[in-house]
């Protein structure tokens, strides 16, 4: 089945079910956490954490993806790709596991001929969270698999979330046996390498929000999401393959035209040698994900998403070149990868000529680099032999692979032609580093690999930036370097206008993101010129790197300029930042030592602060809080900063908070002397008056053990204060109360509401009742069976179904059937009800419902006596009612 016909057969499948089909994202995120869409679910984010209404309750996609974690296995197993493609079906808050497992079993096992996938049930295996018995059982009791072909896998396989703060969930993964000849028996919990059970679908039942997400398996859960959302993901090219016969996402059809040219223009024959195999799949990868890139507006750079794509199309590029092909490859290559692709994404072939020039530009300025770095290759293999040691250090093989983009298996290869050795261990580690330091970064910046290259340089020629962030706002200063996102390093060139650029001073008053506290805001100014500093950083250790857009003239190397920081911006951080100090004080007075701070954010106006502590505090405790901070603020401690060593401040009895590291010589910042001594960095008030006012804004809980509270400084906590003051105001008015009063009559009114609910509550059932009678009484004949067909208005499913096991009760022991079917908020509810003589007669409330549940656009099933579902569109009432009518007739034989 070709890859374009899964697709369609997807998104009818789930059309056919309710679902509203929506055209694919760009690979660009519209999520701003991630720097690629990594999966089908990352457009529908802020529906599925509820910041915004769903505007509708259930979709489906065909999502293109790129996830270039893994991008040393591409070629190496059958199924990692740079570019895939994931099918989806969402529902927000719609239906949850059942409905789920119901929908992609059907699909996978439906025939070929009915519109199905075709897969043989007896192959499929599923894994559910450990604790998850709730879809264990589902698997069970709806698609019918037998538990020893249902297994439990942790969080590492079966919890799923992007990578990055937001919606998550356990999940559940369909697993396809490909046969004893791709490995032993026993499942997906026996099978790690994954190549006979292959993964195929992934139904995450997304329901928390999760925060401080560091690894697949360490994260926070901040609570409950306000739905319980669906989210899945069916490998496209995963499933491509296995029906199309071949053995690994590469030889699928949208893929294997690059992977025959490639052969071809090599003059190699697939499939006969594993490393040129490996390589001519990594050029059909990484081709195509070229391609898909481009089209979506990236373009090639030395940053984030554009270093992604340089990398894929020069990987692909080196690649060919070790295939022996010397000539340009990607004018062969990209108008192949076009054709294959351009029936799901026409785009591309109208785009094209853009397309296509962006990745010949690149491939041309790689091969002129490899000639350049060709004869740096030659110096140093030149200077080894007459140092007498034949070998090329870790940190020449790098930096050839970090400035040239020569991957190591190029260095390597040239390398043995002239009889040289590499110490690859040595360029392994650095790679490992600078690939830690690109994912911290990430996490931390939300940005992708940072090349750092350029700050180490400007660091080993200048030295460490002279830094006066404590002492002054203004400095008198000379730029060192301009580094710009996407240029090469070797050519640096002024920035004017609406640029945004990094720069490096020679001296700095701005204070760079640390310990919790943002970076400062200002401007440079010089002759001709004011750019506006954006944020502030320390990109390597020692060296401050100024983000700034370019506001007027231009910046160039070498100009002299003045940096001054925002002074009212400068004065609100100090709050902040002291601010955080004093409440974490004061909840050491108030709660004990035992209350010790774990983490700490801080930004003019605002400031929360996470700290040890079971449970929630009281009302009484954060009054306390709020008042012995207050109090402090009141007494006008003196701020002091002193330096000593780590020894010395633990003698004096400063707390150092866990996980933070520090020099040999240490910062001491009291606030009050003894009062309050903690080891920091920050900048800080004169005097705690200075703080102005401070109120709690908010408490909650980040994690087992950990509570955040929430403050606001300065003029921010006089603002608030301010609104809270005006909101009393409004209500009383509002309620024609005195302020004192409030609380008593919001409770009256809340306790009335309750009356009124118990007394609307009653009188709906005594209504149900009668309607029953009235309902009973229009029993018809229906060969033989006595039939209740009825659409009461505003009844949910629980409502309707007591309703309808009363009209039931009422028909007598005649063989008797209950439809009934209502609208209430938008949806339709729908009740199946038999007796047991119409059941020996052969007939089910599951068929009858059946029968009614397609006029109204819904599904649904149960037991054989009594069925239940719902649907979305109420204009089909009558119809439904007439469907499941006639399905009774057509069961008894009229
Ligand atoms: N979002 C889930 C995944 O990517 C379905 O696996």
């Amino acid at each position: 089945m070709q890859t374009a016909e899964i697709r369609r057969r997807f998104l009818e499948h789930f059309a056919t079910r309710g679902h509203t089909v929506v055209p694919s994202a760009s690979l660009v995120s519209p999520d701003p956490s991630l720097l690629f869409t990594v999966a089908g679910m990352v457009p529908f984010i802020p529906y599925l954490t509820g910041r915004e209404p769903a505007p509708f309750p259930r979709a489906t996609s065909v999502q293109k993806c790129v996830r270039t974690l893994d991008i040393e296995e591409v070629g190496k197993t059958t199924r990692h790709g740079t570019f895939f493609q994931m099918n989806g079906n969402f529902s927000f808050g719609d239906y949850f596991k059942d409905g789920a497992i119901q929908h992609a079993w059907e699909l996978l096992t439906g025939s070929v001929a009915d519109g199905g996938l075709g897969f043989d049930p007896e192959r499929l295996w599923v894994t559910v969270y450990l604790d998850d018995d709730e879809a264990a059982d589902a698997w069970h009791r709806i698609a019918g698999l037998p538990v020893e072909r249902i297994q439990r896998l942790g969080k590492k396989d079966n919890y799923w979330h992007t990578g990055a703060a937001g919606p998550g969930g356990p999940c559940s993964e369909i697993y396809y046996d490909r046969g004893p000849e791709f490995g032993p028996e026993g499942g997906p919990l026996v099978d790690t390498a994954g190549d006979r059970f292959l993964e195929i679908w992934n139904l995450v039942f997304m329901q928390y929000e999760l925060t401080d997400v560091r690894s697949k398996e360490e994260f926070t859960v901040v609570g409950e999401l306000p739905n319980k959302n669906i989210d899945t993901g069916m490998g496209l090219e995963r499933v491509a393959f296995l029906l199309q016969g071949v053995d690994n996402m590469y030889e699928i059809d949208e893929v294997a035209p690059v992977l025959r040219r490639a052969a071809e223009l090599a003059g190699v024959a697939y499939g006969k040698d594993h490393e040129a195999d490996v390589r001519l799949r990594v050029v059909a990868d990484h081709v195509r994900s070229g391609l898909m890139l481009i089209g979506d507006g990236i373009t090639p750079g030395n940053e984030g998403r554009g270093y992604i794509l340089r990398r894929l199309l020069r990987r692909a590029v080196r690649s060919m070149k070790l295939l022996g092909v010397e000539d340009a490859a990607l004018p062969e290559l990209l108008p192949v990868s076009r054709d294959a692709m351009s029936a799901s994404y026409p785009e591309l072939a109208t785009d094209f000529d853009r397309i296509s020039s962006v990745a010949y530009a690149e491939e041309e300025a790689f091969r002129r680099t490899l000639t350049s770095g060709t004869a740096l290759f030659d110096t140093a293999v030149a200077q080894a032999k007459k140092a007498g040691t034949p070998a090329l250090s870790g940190e020449q093989a790098f930096s050839l692979h970090d400035t040239y983009g020569f991957p190591i298996d190029v260095t390597l290869e040239m390398a043995a032609e002239q009889g040289v050795t590499v110490d690859e261990e040595g360029f392994r580690a650095l790679m490992t580093e600078q690939r830690d330091r690109a994912r911290a970064d990430a996490r931390a910046k939300r940005t992708g690999s940072v090349d750092v290259l350029a700050y180490r340089r400007l660091l080993a020629e200048h030295g460490p930036t002279d830094w006066q962030a404590y002492e002054t706002l203004r400095t008198d200063s000379r730029v060192l370097g301009v580094v710009t996102e996407g240029d090469d390093d070797a050519a640096p060139r002024p920035v004017g206008p609406g640029e945004i650029t990094r720069v490096v001073l020679d001296r700095t008053p701005f204070y760079a993101e640390s310990g919790g506290q943002v970076a400062d805001a200002g401007i440079l100014t010089w002759d001709g010129g004011r750019a506006e500093v954006i944020d502030v950083q320390r990109p390597v250790k020692g060296l401050v790197a100024h983000q700034v857009r370019i506001l007027e003239g231009e910046l160039r190397e070498g100009a002299e300029l003045t940096a001054e920081v925002d002074r009212e911006w400068r004065l609100s951080a100090c709050q902040a930042h002291s601010g955080t100090h004093v409440v974490h004080a004061a909840l050491r007075q108030v709660l004990g030592p035992q209350a010790l701070q774990s983490g700490s954010y801080n930004r003019p106006g605002y400031l929360r602060l996470d700290f040890a502590w079971q449970g929630a505090l009281t009302a009484q405790q954060r009054t306390d809080i709020e008042d012995v901070a207050n109090a402090a603020v009141r007494a006008d401690h003196a701020v002091s900063a002193s330096w000593m060593t780590l020894p010395e401040a633990r003698e004096f009895g400063a707390l150092a908070l866990f996980g933070e590291t520090y020099g040999e010589q240490v910062r001491v910042v009291e606030i009050g002397g003894p009062w309050s001594r903690e080891l920091c960095g920050g900048t800080h008030v004169r005097g705690s008056a200075q703080i102005g006012t401070l109120a709690l804004t908010g408490e909650s809980s980040v994690g087992s053990g950990s509570r955040r509270v929430e403050a606001v400084v300065g003029l921010e906590g006089f603002r608030y204060l301010a609104r809270e003051r005006d909101l009393v105001r409004q209500l009383a008015e509002l309620l024609k109360t005195p302020q004192d009063g409030l609380v008593e009559r919001v409770g009256g009114m809340l306790s009335r509401l309750r009356d009124v609910d118990r007394e609307l509550a009653e009188l709906r059932s005594r209504q149900n009742l009668a309607a029953a009678g009235e309902l009973a009484a229009g029993a018809r004949d229906v060969g033989g069976v006595a039939v209740v067909t009825g659409a009461p208005s505003g009844l949910g499913g629980g409502d309707l179904r007591t309703l309808a096991l009363d009209v039931r009760g009422r028909l007598g022991d005649r063989p008797a059937v209950v439809l009934l079917a209502s609208e209430s908020g938008g949806k339709v509810a729908l009740v199946a009800a038999l007796n047991p003589a119409a059941l020996a007669q052969g007939l089910s409330a599951n068929d009858v419902l059946k029968a009614a549940a397609g006029p109204v656009g819904g599904r649904g099933g149960g037991k054989a006596d009594v069925a239940q579902g719902g649907g979305t569109d109420a204009a089909g009432i009558p119809d439904a009612l007439q469907a499941g009518e006639q399905a009774v007739a057509a069961a008894t034989g009229r």
